[in-house]
């Protein structure tokens, strides 16, 4: 293997010089960077970040720790994040842990044994201060669910404000008897989205029933479920706000297996605006997050302080924005609303 002491005895520079000149350092003339470069390109020499890394610089590398990589919202956040990555000459290292506490702590251990340089966290059910301890040291930007890790900034969109934002267009429309399907009871965004429903309802003077709310899990499968449960109560609700999108997506197939039809007897809206929404049947009004936007943000925010720059501030909120598609319309009985032609996706107010 081709080492660095190879192309300075062959350029006859110092190794010092053959570092700058390779690393766009200054204190190097144009003739000997170009020299040194030609050797290092003739000899096939290709810099060992490891050593670079072991004399304590840099190894231009970070992590991003996912709980979940088959819900299509997380892609698109990791697109987000691999984006700025490549922009700034990062390697970005992918750990999902499937919500399983012991394995993203494993896979922090091991992310600091290779000398990442810092670290992005989607924690599932991982307690903040676990993490916290685990990371002592090592910069960290939180991404979409709030966890308590000290110094870390937080990146994520109003999730409260958001459901509020869902469940308000319900009331505009007309429905008084709004059902909710929450998310998992140990992801912290579940409970700021069943806030925002009980929110919108009470100021509107409508006490929320617990009886149309039924425990969901982010999954079809449990939107699925949440249908034949929401079913035995029907006539008792006009509309159904799901904590996120592949939860709504499965209440559409419970619905439809029911008989029950969207939004004709029941309106249904989500919350993440995943790609998938705009293809479902009927086509499904969300809540839509940015979620690449918060990707990019999230890496940029991390880049900076890598590169020296104190965090804007420790919460950094994106907009949502109200996609109105046709799962959702009037109440049974009342008239129809003027149906005038639009296109299949109309984008109303966002909301910080
Ligand atoms: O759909 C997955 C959910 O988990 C999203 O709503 C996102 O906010 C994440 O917390």
């Amino acid at each position: 293997m081709v080492t660095v002491y190879d192309v300075a005895k062959r350029a006859g520079v110092s190794i010092a010089t053959v570092s700058r000149a390779l690393n766009d350092r200054s204190r190097v003339s144009p003739e000997t960077r170009r020299r040194v470069r030609e050797v290092a390109a003739e000899l096939g020499y290709q810099p060992n970040d490891l050593a670079r890394s072991l004399v304590g610089k840099a190894t231009q590398t970070i992590a991003l720790l996912l709980p979940d990589i088959t819900n299509p919202f997380f892609p698109e956040l990791v697109k987000g994040v691999q984006t700025v990555a490549d922009e700034r000459g990062h390697l970005l290292l992918l750990c999902h842990n499937a919500d399983d506490e012991d394995k993203a702590l494993r896979d922090l251990a091991m992310l600091r044994r290779k000398q990442v340089d810092g670290v992005i966290l989607v924690a599932g059910a991982l307690p903040g201060e676990r993490f916290a301890e685990a990371a002592a040291g090592l910069p960290v930007v939180v991404m979409d669910r709030a966890v308590a890790v000290p110094q870390s900034t937080l990146v994520a969109v109003d999730h409260r404000a958001g459901a509020r934002q869902a469940t308000e267009y319900l009331l505009r429309l007309g429905h008084r008897a709004i059902a909710h399907v929450t998310g998992p009871e140990h992801v912290p965004v579940s409970a700021q989205r069943r806030a925002g429903w009980e929110d919108a309802l009470r100021a509107a003077g409508i006490e929320p029933d617990e009886r149309l709310v039924v425990p969901g899990d982010f999954q079809e499968d449990g939107g699925f479920a949440a249908g034949r449960v929401l079913a035995r109560q029907r006539g008792r609700f006009t509309a159904v706000f799901t904590a996120n999108d592949l939860t709504a997506i499965g209440l559409l197939a419970s619905f439809q297996e029911q008989g029950i039809r969207v939004p004709q007897d029941v309106s249904v809206i989500g919350f993440d605006g995943i790609h998938l929404a705009a293809y479902t049947s009927p086509t499904l009004t969300t809540v839509a997050q940015p979620i690449f936007a918060l990707g990019q943000r999230a890496a940029e925010l991390l880049l900076d302080r890598l590169a020296g720059q104190e965090p804007p501030a420790d919460v950094v909120t994106l907009d949502t924005a109200l996609v109105i598609r046709d799962s959702t319309g009037p109440p049974p009985g009342d008239p129809p609303a003027a149906t005038h032609p639009t296109s299949r996706t109309r984008v109303e107010e966002s909301r910080a």
